[in-house]
């Protein structure tokens, strides 16, 4: 479904990308995972072409995505329920107008309908009590859960997750992860999940690929990945200091 082949991007002196290969077949969760710095979010924004790349193609069912014309492009951008690391909600609208944002926005529902399938969301997410609250009364993984909803609101077929439980306690980490999962299954998700969730995100994901050094080196299912004895993945899935990994 998603095909990234030979992917290069260069920001000045500094080559991000330099051959980036992955497929994302239809049905199937990736977890993103790679040091900070190594261009995950960077590649995941190629694949709605927020970013070009210098040079190497992004192939979604097949079509170019550097190539589409724009009509297209927003044809393939309302498939895709993206959310980015630092992708806020609306600081001046409710829990609940936040969520009904991309229904009002894209498709010609009725408020009742809206609310009804707005109120439904927020239930899966755990957040039916927080609809009338502002952003800023929220906490961190009340937000995150809110992102959430808006993303899943619209039925997407892919969706490009950047961090979603970055900084929550482990509770809410599993419950955020538990509500992807169940999400996956329920609408047949295809999906890439950038994660520093080591190893809890394994349990949702049928591949792990890991980005290091602007390649994908590795590309598996996580029990692979978990006791692979490759140095670079045993360090990384592992945390050790030691190792052929050195932080700059
Ligand atoms: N628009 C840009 N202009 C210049 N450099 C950029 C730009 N976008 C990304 N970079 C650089 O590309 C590198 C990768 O950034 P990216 O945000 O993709 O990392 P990441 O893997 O998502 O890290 P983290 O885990 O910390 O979120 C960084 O060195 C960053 O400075
Ligand atoms: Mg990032």
């Amino acid at each position: 479904m998603i095909s990234i082949q030979n992917l290069y991007k260069t920001y000045g002196k500094q080559e991000v990308l330099s051959g980036v290969n992955l497929e994302v077949k239809a049905g199937e969760f990736v977890a993103l995972v790679g040091l900070s710095g190594s261009g995950k979010s960077l590649l995941l924004r190629h694949i709605v072409r927020l970013v070009k790349p210098d040079s190497g193609t992004v192939l979604v069912d097949g079509r170019d995505v550097n190539q589409m014309p724009h009509k297209e492009l927003e044809a393939l951008r309302s498939r895709v329920g993206y959310v980015f690391q630092n992708g806020a909600l609306f600081d001046s609208e409710t829990v609940y107008d936040n969520v009904a944002f991309p229904l009002r926005e894209k498709t010609r529902m009725s408020e009742t309908e809206i609310r009804k399938r707005v109120m439904t969301e927020l239930d899966l997410v755990g957040l039916t009590e927080a609809v009338d609250k502002f952003p800023a009364q929220l906490s961190g993984g009340m937000l995150k859960r809110a992102a959430l909803a808006r993303t899943l609101v619209r039925a997407p077929e892919i969706i490009l997750f950047d961090e979603p439980t970055t900084g929550l306690d482990p509770m809410v980490v599993n419950s955020i992860l538990n509500l992807f999962d169940s999400a996956h299954r329920r609408l047949n998700l295809t999906g890439i999940l950038v994660s520093h969730e080591i190893p809890e995100i394994f349990g949702i994901v049928q591949k792990v690929a890991m980005l290091h050094e602007g390649k994908i080196v590795a590309e598996e299912t996580p029990e692979t990945l978990r006791t692979s004895p490759a140095p670079i993945i045993d360090q990384f899935v592992n945390g050790n200091i030691e190792g052929p990994i050195r932080l700059r």
